[in-house]
């Protein structure tokens, strides 16, 4: 039995920066889920809100000279009007710096009060004194106490890992103003999240409500020691909701961030005639919240346990996604891969991006990879060259005919994929988009080899054919519109055009399974173009930005300085595994042991460093390996490293290259040299 009512959430965007297409990752995935449900005839509302607190809008409205709220109220309107373009069809859209927000957070508050699980504690942390105002750990940045590596911040060292408090820093200074900042203690406030440890034991490891990689991840990282208490104040000045019960302190921005998702709701409701505890405190509702991976002690750790003790429903799911990475790396503003949605919209179809993103994304949180060129390929191919292709080439065939006034037989073609309608639909409820399309493309195909075979454009030119011919559109284009049934949830503009040129709108998931004959098609609209790689390069050029110097840098994304990620600094879950290879594959590889008994500069260069590496005997390779911000000559300089040897050489500029030193990490200073045990020697194959 499925429940009355569901209520889904996105995460609430920061008000400090635009949308790009790596939020746009979970925006698209919500969006389809909501679509989805509401297509099924599922009750369901979709909620969100800008996240407007916290230092970082606080400094930002500061150095732009105006308050904050009307720089939230302008970024308010930009992701708004990002997010209609990619036709994220929000039920409401709120702000956390709302009326009902604050009455819900002292509401909540009053809660875990009287739960007895706020504790009050001084804490000591470092001040600007020219600006003012007690600086957050991405704010400050200094020498490493561990390592001495200078312009480290004040969370943990890019070089060595050791994670520290801002205060521990050596000759720290404030990235705000350049001033060296003292030390100050304040009164903090916190909530004591191991007095329900049990509970959040229970909740987080039942398996109904979280992915199990990442119910494992809990009980690995936070769940197998006493939970940390939570510091959920910051001393004025501060943006955000003062604490009725503490003069002088706000909640910090991630207390009632999550709060926004019931205020939001409230607001809903106030304007549906509807009743809130109706959403947020009946078992007859569903409540499903979407993040990145980034967020996860939040949504399933603290927020659980504020919910449970304030007396609201606890989420049935939250489901949990990977990030985005561009050709396999992080989004680059240098490189111009960190697209803003509106940049995006300035060039390209946002069809695209939907269906591309659908088809990638499963029910893990693996990070997905947008690489450009297949990007292109996949839209050409399968949305034009498949979907579409099936209504520009027969809805013209059938102008002033229409279609016939009988289904004609079609071999099963529309029974069978009538009867895939269920696997689908059970695809997009677990959220494996990817499996959902791959599923939807076979039927595509098994339609276009039906046009293939009986070719309406040669019936068209044969006068006798004109009855076939009728026929042959009628089955293609009720094929088309099925197809576009179960792409609706991804393309809610195609499902559109697709009731145009029916004059039967698309409503349910059930029309995939009905029929339409002797009807008058309207007049045929071009769907969908084939994407122009000119138009995806110039957007890359456009959204190409230098560096900001570091001052600036820090008071333009401070976000993350209030988002811990992990308590352990660990990567929060592995990149996905390529495909299985076979031993045979793997054996084409040749890996051997080597010594380094050479390491050059190469004055020239940014990245690499120049390497002549013995495989024993007389046997020298020379390898260009880009590794020169993590380590200097003198540390490579005979150790034993791990190196491709049958690697093609490659001509580059400084010389050429004959194999790759192989390392682990995700790049600049963060590389790390595979090493072998004492004993191995050069020339070594490693099996
Ligand atoms: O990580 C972020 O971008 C936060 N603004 C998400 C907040 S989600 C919820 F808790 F409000
Ligand atoms: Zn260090």
């Amino acid at each position: 039995m499925s429940s009355k009512r569901m209520l889904v959430t996105a995460a609430l965007p920061y008000a400090n920066g635009h949308i790009h297409l790596g939020h746009l990752v979970e925006y698209i995935q919500t969006d389809i889920w909501v679509r989805f449900q509401k297509l099924r005839g599922r009750r369901c509302i979709f909620i969100c809100a800008d996240d407007t607190h916290g230092t970082a809008i606080m400094i930002r409205a500061r150095q732009e000279g105006r308050p904050e709220t009307e720089l939230i109220a302008d970024m308010q309107a930009a992701h708004e009007k990002d997010f209609a373009g990619f036709e994220i069809a929000f039920d409401h859209y709120g702000s956390t710096n709302a009326p009902e927000n604050y009455e819900l957070c002292k509401q909540i508050w009053g809660s875990l009060r009287n739960a007895e699980l706020v504790r009050e504690d001084d804490v000591e942390q470092l001040f600007d004194p020219e600006v003012g105002t007690f600086l957050a750990d991405r704010f400050v940045k200094g020498t490493c106490p561990s390592c001495k590596s200078v312009g480290e911040y004040g969370d943990n060292c890019s070089k060595c890992g050791a994670t520290y408090a801002p205060t521990d820093l050596i000759d720290p200074v404030s990235t705000l103003s350049g001033a060296t900042p003292v030390k100050r203690s304040a009164k903090h406030l916190f909530v004591q999240l191991e007095q329900l440890h049990e509970f959040l034991d229970t909740w987080t490891q039942c398996g109904e409500h979280l992915q199990s990689e990442v119910a494992n991840y809990l009980k690995g990282h936070f769940l197998g020691k006493p939970l940390r208490d939570w510091d959920v104040s910051r001393p004025e000045p501060y943006f955000g909701f003062p604490i009725p019960d503490s003069p002088g302190n706000f909640w910090y921005v991630w207390f009632d961030a999550p709060i926004g998702y019931i205020a939001s709701t409230h607001q809903w409701c106030k304007h549906n005639g509807e009743q809130l505890e109706d959403w947020w405190k009946s078992s007859e509702t569903e409540i499903h919240h979407f993040i990145g991976k980034d967020i996860t002690y939040f949504h399933t750790l603290f927020w659980p346990g504020v919910l449970k003790a304030a007396g609201y429903s606890l989420p049935t799911f939250v489901h949990i996604h990977g990030f985005l990475t561009v050709d396999r790396e992080k989004m680059s503003k240098s490189k111009g891969t960190q697209v803003r949605a509106s940049k995006y919209l300035e060039h390209l179809d946002p069809s695209y991006l939907r269906y591309y993103y659908a088809s990638k994304l499963g029910p893990r949180l693996d990070d997905i990879d947008l690489n450009l060129a297949e990007f292109a390929q996949k839209i050409d191919s399968d949305l034009v060259g498949k979907v579409v292709n099936l209504a520009s080439r027969t809805a013209r065939f059938v102008d002033g005919v229409g279609l016939a006034s009988e289904y004609p037989h079609d071999g099963g073609l529309f029974a069978a994929a009538a009867a895939a309608g269920e696997k689908i639909a059970e695809a997009y409820e677990q959220c494996d988009y990817s499996r959902a399309m791959r599923l939807i493309m076979e039927l595509a195909d098994a339609a276009n080899a039906f046009v293939d075979n009986t070719a309406p454009w040669t019936l068209k030119k044969d006068p006798n054919q004109q009855v076939r011919l009728q026929e042959v559109c009628t089955i293609v284009l009720n094929l088309f519109r099925q197809l576009c049934v179960y792409l609706a949830p991804v393309l809610p503009r195609l499902a559109q055009q697709c009731g145009r040129l029916f004059q039967v709108d698309i409503t349910t998931w059930e029309d995939s399974q009905k029929l339409l004959c002797g009807i008058m098609l309207s007049k045929f609209e071009h769907l969908m173009q084939r994407v122009d790689l000119a138009k995806v390069n110039q957007m890359i050029e456009e959204s190409k930005e230098t560096p900001a110097p570091a001052t600036n840098e820090a008071a333009v994304t401070p976000a993350s300085s209030e988002v811990p990620t992990t308590d352990s600094g660990e990567a929060l879950l592995a990149e996905p595994l390529a495909p299985t290879c076979t031993i045979e594959d793997f054996a084409k590889v040749d890996l051997r042991v080597a010594r380094v008994i050479k390491a050059e500069e190469v004055p020239e260069a940014k990245k690499l460093i120049k390497l002549t590496v013995s495989l024993g005997g007389d046997t020298t390779r020379t390898v260009f390996a880009g590794i020169k911000a993590a380590y200097t000559p003198a540390q490579l300089e005979g150790r034993l490293v791990v190196i491709v040897a049958n690697l093609q050489p490659r001509q580059m500029k400084f010389g050429l290259s004959e194999g790759m030193v192989t390392a682990a990490g995700a790049g600049g200073t963060e590389v790390f040299l595979l090493g072998v045990d004492s004993g191995a020697k050069p020339g070594h194959r490693v099996h």
